[in-house]
């Protein structure tokens, strides 16, 4: 399978069964088919993603719904792509992660709202876990191979009305990802947007996933 080329086809992959021996690995191995693996403000390279204490709902870490949003929206060149791992899906049927293509979203707003998001600069403040200035900067900005896309709707007070239409319209476009024990998915971050479903576990949930950041050769 082409990693890199199902992904600038279809915004994401997904990739079954690839074994539970050595997670970090896999991830490591599928990045670095087409990108290389990078850490951010000195957190480890692959960082697991379940519930611990003392994280807002709306976090890696929390257990709430995450609403659809892109990945480091306040830092200055958020990662292109993020791999996630499936070591264990919420046994009890929550924290399912979801995906929608905010290229597809975009096509389907008025003009004037594509307008407004792409000259109106929004401020995006990191979550509570980190000490970062928050960014300033549009929600979409024009580029030769499509829009590059930073959102992240939960942490912003009063959005104004084309900002909460995109965000219905990403909602209208929603993937839910089927993966299961040993599943990789990678999507890019610059075009998709990615959330998840409450966990209904909450801090027992025995929900484990993996993450891993790919920047472009
Ligand atoms: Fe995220």
């Amino acid at each position: 399978m082409n990693l890199l080329k199902s992904i600038q086809e279809n915004g994401y992959v997904l990739i079954k069964d690839v074994g539970l021996d050595d997670p970090d690995k896999a991830l490591e191995t599928a990045i670095s088919t087409f990108a290389h693996p990078i850490s951010y403000l000195g957190l480890p390279l692959v960082m697991d993603l379940k519930p611990k204490p003392g994280f807002q709902p709306a976090s890696y870490a929390g257990t709430g719904v995450f609403d659809l949003h892109t990945d480091l929206s306040w830092f200055e060149k958020p990662p292109k792509y993020i791999a996630m791992f499936c070591v264990m899906p919420e046994s009890a049927g929550g924290g399912i992660p979801l995906l929608a293509d905010g290229w597809q979203a975009i096509d389907a707003l008025d003009a004037a709202d594509v307008a407004y998001l792409q000259a109106h600069s929004i401020t995006f403040p990191p979550p509570d876990h980190i000490d970062y200035p928050p960014l300033t900067a549009p929600i979409i900005t024009k580029r030769d191979e499509g829009p590059f896309i930073r959102f992240r709707y939960d942490l912003l007070d009063n959005p104004p009305q084309p900002v909460q239409n995109f965000f219905a319209a990403v909602n209208d476009h929603l993937i839910h990802v089927d993966v299961s024990p040993g599943s990789i998915f990678i999507f890019d971050n610059d075009r998709m947007l990615h959330g998840r479903t409450e966990l209904k576990g909450g801090l027992t949930s025995d929900r484990h996933f993996k993450r891993l950041y790919g920047e472009v050769i």
